[in-house]
């Protein structure tokens, strides 16, 4: 089968290196990828929000099936136009990923669907959305309705916050995605994510993670996309995975079902659980990233067949073959993330840091230069290991930047800790 993949992070990087050891793949393509994609597959540097270059791109390669890694082109359409073509795609459609791309979107189905989650209000009016705020007190959360990379989400511990952040969003700080904001009730808990492959009808479970949000160590400091991640989160047990699918994610799932507009691709539902209970805090339409990393190194190979089981409508025939193990993933960025941060700053000892099915150094932002990798993002290098125990994986994965020789780069040493303590 020769196969598209699109995006060019650590989350892509694990998904080639998944695909890549699957022998169905005869040809593998990634666009626009990244340095460390280069040395395992062929890169193409097109547009992927433009669904007409990536159909060009998909014509041109003779490609048969593409798997859709960021939620931007999603968002934009590019799985519908790819269907349309008659592709197999991985990924849901432009109506589907609204259950990331609109936050009131998301909260108008779990209340079709009596899925548990924050009480909300939604207001399109600065005025009403602070009467609401000083009605109802902090702690409270602000919500821009869009995809805000990330950013548009103020959990308010102070009612002075949250004002402020109506402010901010209807006055623009986040584009158009801040021009309609969501109140939600603020939950406290312990968060974990909770990743299924869908295919309109069937909910596989694949996989649990919690990740580091912050970019301090012992999670302090600003937000970032995350500073790292591990599989499996103790904290969501069999129970709680089976509370979840049955009054979170299957009433989701039929209730998108009904409305006509069925998910396909992966699921990440993010729950916040406090005393013996799951409820949804938000959904993602596609792969965390870096969680993806810690589940690609967990699947391996079988990951490739589950997500072409998926695209098929057939993952009520397949079953996932589970090992006891544990993966964690470490975030190496450029000195100043999130903030302002240097590009181009040299990273060496890559090459002498073996690779095999038990770890990996997964690239986010590199970029090849005069024969050696150069750091072209704020969050560059993941690097990844499986052990048994995930004390053995988060020893090895420190092992592993040891020998990573990258002055201008940071990383957190307590990833796990949660899960250690
Ligand atoms: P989101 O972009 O929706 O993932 O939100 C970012 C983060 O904000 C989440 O991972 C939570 O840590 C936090 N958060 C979002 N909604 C709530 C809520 N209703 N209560 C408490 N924390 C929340
Ligand atoms: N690591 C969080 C995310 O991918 O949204």
């Amino acid at each position: 089968m020769n196969i598209l993949i699109l995006g060019s992070g650590g989350r892509e990087h694990s998904l080639a290196w998944a695909t890549l050891q699957n022998p169905k793949c005869d040809k593998l393509i990634v666009a626009p990828g990244n340095a460390g994609i280069a040395q395992i597959a062929t890169c193409a540097q097109i547009d992927i929000e433009n669904a007409g270059a990536v159909l060009a791109l998909t014509e041109a390669e003779t490609i048969d099936f593409v798997i859709i890694g960021p939620e931007a082109p999603l968002a934009a359409g590019v799985a519908d136009r790819l269907r349309d073509a008659g592709l197999l795609v991985f990924g849901p459609s432009k109506e589907a990923a609204r259950l990331e791309s609109s936050k009131s979107f998301t909260k108008e189905i779990c209340a079709a669907a009596q899925a548990p989650t924050a009480a909300y209000a939604h207001f399109t009016d600065a005025e009403k959305a602070k009467d609401y705020i000083r009605q109802q007190g902090a702690p409270i959360v602000v919500k821009a309705d869009g995809l805000a990379a990330g950013k548009g989400v103020i959990v308010a511990m102070d009612e002075a916050t949250a004002l402020a952040a109506i402010d901010d969003m209807f006055g623009g700080a986040f584009g158009a995605a801040g021009a309609e904001v969501v109140i939600e009730e603020f939950m406290e808990g312990e968060e974990a994510s909770f990743f299924l492959l869908c295919d309109g009808k069937t909910a596989l479970p694949i996989g649990t993670a919690q990740d580091h949000k912050r970019v301090g160590e012992g999670d302090t400091g600003p937000n970032t996309g995350g500073m790292g991640a591990y599989s499996p989160a103790p904290v969501l047990t069999k129970a709680l995975e089976k509370q979840a699918l049955e009054e979170i994610i299957e009433p989701t799932l039929a209730e998108m079902a009904r409305r006509g507009t069925p998910y396909h691709g992966v699921l990440y539902a993010g729950l916040m659980i406090k005393d013996g209970r799951a409820r949804l805090v938000e959904y993602n339409v596609r792969f965390g990233d870096p969680e993806c990393q810690v589940l690609m190194l967990r699947l391996g190979a079988q990951a490739f067949d589950l997500m072409h089981a998926a695209a098929e409508e057939r993952l009520d025939q397949v079953s996932v073959n589970w090992a006891e193990d544990h993966a964690i993933t470490v975030v190496m960025a450029a000195r100043g993330y999130p903030g302002e941060y240097q590009k181009g700053s040299e990273i060496k000892g890559l090459e002498d840091i073996p690779a095999d099915s038990g770890q990996m150094v997964f690239h986010a932002g590199t970029q090849a230069k005069a024969g050696g990798i150069i750091a072209s993002g704020g969050r560059v290098l993941n690097v990844t290991a499986r052990g048994a125990t995930l004390q053995e994986a988060r020893d090895r994965a420190y092992d592993m930047i040891e020998r990573i020789d990258w002055p201008e780069g940071f990383y957190r040493r307590d990833i796990g800790w949660r899960a250690l303590a």
